[in-house]
């Protein structure tokens, strides 16, 4: 079995941590008799319509990336990419993924998507903002589409709070959402791969209403309820994922979906629990590979 690792070529910040993700996924394959060869995404230049060379007879692609346009081309060059560039494409943007689910009637803190602007342009009247108060209360939590790791994750007091917010950000996706002030500095992460859950933890955080490690959030053994491990499954079913971080809240009224990371960084989650997650990824690439 033969299959490309697909990295991202000019990623630099905390480059070790994203470096030993690679490697551990390497050594997995290793230990499975994969022939797994690390590519970045610069390796692939190609003048379309011609298609990306790729390494002969790879089984599969890997792909640890959020370059989503080298994904479909990579589909397109007919191999099986995981996780497929459609389920990466509707988990970058919080605002498709918070579509996606909504079709699939999920659980999540209200939502309301704010309309888009160009960047040219800004937000020269933020009057919706009033009506968004309205329907979601304040304070609010402000996200914006494209974000990892909390850095893009705000809480609004007021609407003069969200104006500023927004008005720096004019012309990228945005959303606005509930506030789940019993969850504040804290959620659940769901390490899902093949719609089973094989590490868990929860995140706390005294500090700051995200959760984030990055952000002073520690991890905490947990094991999640029947219901929270359907949850995380029926999201990853509805953004076709093969594998995933499911972020949940809980709620007064039950767990919600916050957000599913297609590529979730999984080391902090691998020392706390013990669990094999790069292992249980390839097995299930395997799987999916050889049927
Ligand atoms: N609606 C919400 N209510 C309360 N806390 C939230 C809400 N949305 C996000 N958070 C907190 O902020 C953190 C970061 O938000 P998240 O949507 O997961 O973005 P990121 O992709 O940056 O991790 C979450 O882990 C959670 O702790
Ligand atoms: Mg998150």
């Amino acid at each position: 079995m033969k299959g490309i690792l697909v990295t991202n070529a000019f990623w630099q910040w905390r480059k070790e941590a994203f470096d030993s993700l690679a490697n551990a996924l390497l050594d997995a394959a290793k230990k499975r008799n994969i022939d797994l060869i690390p590519r970045t995404n610069q390796d692939f230049l190609c003048a379309l319509p011609d298609l990306p060379a790729v390494d002969g007879d790879a089984d599969f692609v890997l792909f640890w990336d959020k370059d989503v346009r080298l994904a479909r081309m990579l589909e397109q060059a007919g191999l099986p990419v995981f996780n497929s560039s459609r389920a990466i494409a509707l988990c970058d943007d919080k605002t498709l993924t918070h579509l996606a689910l909504s079709r699939a009637e999920l659980p999540m803190p209200r939502t309301v998507l704010c309309p888009q602007t160009f960047p040219a342009n800004g937000y020269p009247d933020v009057g919706f903002l009033n009506q968004v108060g309205e329907m979601l209360g304040w304070p609010l939590v402000v996200k914006e589409g494209f974000g990892s790791f909390g850095y893009q994750v705000y809480l609004a007091r007021t609407a003069e709070d969200a104006a500023g917010i927004i008005r720096k950000r004019a012309g990228t996706p945005l959303l606005f959402q509930e506030f789940i002030r019993e969850s504040a500095g804290q959620d659940l992460r769901l390490y899902m791969v093949g719609g089973e859950c094989v590490a868990a933890m929860r995140r706390v955080n005294p500090r700051d209403f995200r959760a984030n490690i990055q952000h002073g959030g520690h991890g905490e053994k947990y094991a999640p309820t029947a219901e929270e491990t359907a949850l995380a499954a029926a999201a990853c079913r509805a953004l076709r994922l093969d594998f995933a971080g499911v972020d949940i809240l809980q709620s007064a009224r039950g767990p919600l979906i916050c957000e599913v990371n297609s590529n979730a960084h999984f080391t902090a989650l691998a020392a706390l629990t013990k669990a094999d997650i790069p292992g249980s990824i390839l097995e299930h690439v395997l799987q999916s590979v050889v049927k």
